[in-house]
């Protein structure tokens, strides 16, 4: 029960003057997302200290657990600089991810996310900071299309996928941008908060997450900027990072009707069916082997086939690597061992029928993927 006189007897905060001598919270949040960034962090917080003088600024750097002690290291400056902090997450993988945590976790009127590898120009901040601000634009995005900027020294394959990518969230999302695929921008935190619910938080494309959820409400502001070439560490954006691009399109495509890990896991299942067919054909109609035979070589190689792509790609936060990756098969294939008889059984009972053998087979498949997905979701890849 609460007691009112009680209550109101007990101080809300520190008397003024017992507070440290901070008249006002932070006004501007850098949120930095690092993996492997160690030799990046104290030059980089000086550039901040030089480029933002008279803006009462702090940054939040989200770590996931880095080897190379870059989360040491902040903490170390941290030590000298109280407005240098670490968020920290473990056993977590994501750009995205990283960056609404961080925001989260901070309080100022206005938020900006950056790279942490010196890539982003951290001059353009308080004209960013001023476009945003001022009310002319609700997030001011650092571009390296527009005006002065450019993609520095990039490689002509990558400069191409780039612009592929940028045509292809056009189209997906309506958001008209000349940098959408753009890591580097400024947004006030009410309008962060407006979509934070509706955020993917897959892969690490934050910004097109961000404008593809706003539907067309924010306005958006540019600044020009010179992308310059990374000096230490490496690109931690391979291949694979393609793969979750497409799924966050899809997911904000279709993500209402289905998750897109589902997608991810239907479309390589797919493939798996493609590796099916051919190892099937192979087996019975090549070197007319027993169907049954076929069929049961044919889903263990898809089941293997499956299993590798499924931890590289639509599990690739949660990937079982090592020892981890063995286990994980070996769960994987007792799982779908009962999916597989089913197959199996299923196809060949079909098939002794009379039923076409394909018709056959594909009846096997289905039933096994279904089965295959609800249970591997659960123990294979558990959260
Ligand atoms: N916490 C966390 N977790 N940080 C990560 C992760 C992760 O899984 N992966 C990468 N980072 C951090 C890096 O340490 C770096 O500070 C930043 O995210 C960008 O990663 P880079 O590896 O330097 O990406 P990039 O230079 O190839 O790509 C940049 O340009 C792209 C445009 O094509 C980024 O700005 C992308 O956001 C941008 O889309
Ligand atoms: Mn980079």
């Amino acid at each position: 029960m609460l007691n009112e006189d009680v209550m109101s007897d007990v101080p809300i905060a520190a008397p003024a003057a017992l507070r440290p001598d901070v008249t006002h919270g932070y006004e501007l949040t850098l949120v930095i997302p690092t993996f492997k960034e160690e030799p990046n962090i104290r030059p980089l917080v000086a550039k901040l200290d030089a480029a933002l003088k008279g803006v009462r600024w702090e940054v939040i750097f989200v770590d996931d657990d880095s080897s190379d002690g870059t989360a040491d290291t902040i903490r170390a400056v941290a030590q000298d600089d109280p407005r240098v902090r670490v968020l920290q997450r473990i056993g977590r993988r994501g750009l995205s991810s990283a960056c609404i945590e961080g925001v989260l976790a901070s309080s100022s009127e206005f938020v900006a996310v950056m790279d942490a590898d010196l890539q982003h120009d951290e001059a353009i901040l308080p004209a960013m900071l001023e476009q945003v601000r001022s009310g002319a634009a609700d997030i001011s995005v650092g571009t390296r299309y527009a005006g002065g900027g450019s993609v520095g020294e990039w490689d002509e394959s990558r400069a191409k996928m780039s612009r592929l990518a940028t045509w292809l969230s056009h189209k997906v999302t309506g958001v008209e941008l000349s940098d959408p695929m753009s890591g580097f921008f400024l947004l006030r935190r009410d309008a962060f908060n407006a979509v934070v619910r509706d955020l993917s938080g897959l892969g690490f494309k934050i910004l097109l997450d961000i404008l593809a959820s706003n539907k067309g409400t924010m306005r958006v502001g540019e600044q020009p900027y010179q992308f310059r070439f990374r000096v230490a560490g490496e690109s931690k954006l391979d291949t694979q990072a393609l793969w979750d691009f497409f799924l966050l399109l899809v997911d904000k495509r279709f993500g209402k009707y289905v998750p897109a890990r589902f997608v991810s896991f239907a479309m390589i299942g797919g493939a798996g069916v493609v590796v099916h067919f051919a190892v099937v054909t192979a087996l019975f109609q090549g070197m007319g082997r027993n169907f049954a035979l076929s069929q049961a070589i044919a889903t263990t190689v898809a089941m293997v086939f499956n299993y590798t792509l499924n931890n590289v790609l639509t599990y690739r936060d949660r990937r079982r690597k090592g020892w981890g990756w063995l286990v994980g098969l070996f769960t994987f294939v007792a799982i779908c061992s009962i999916g597989g008889a089913a197959n199996v059984g299923v196809a060949n009972y079909l098939f002794v029928q009379e039923t076409n053998w394909v018709l056959s087979a594909l009846a096997g498949i289905l039933l096994g993927a279904v089965w295959n997905y609800a249970v591997s979701s659960v123990y294979t890849w558990r959260k």
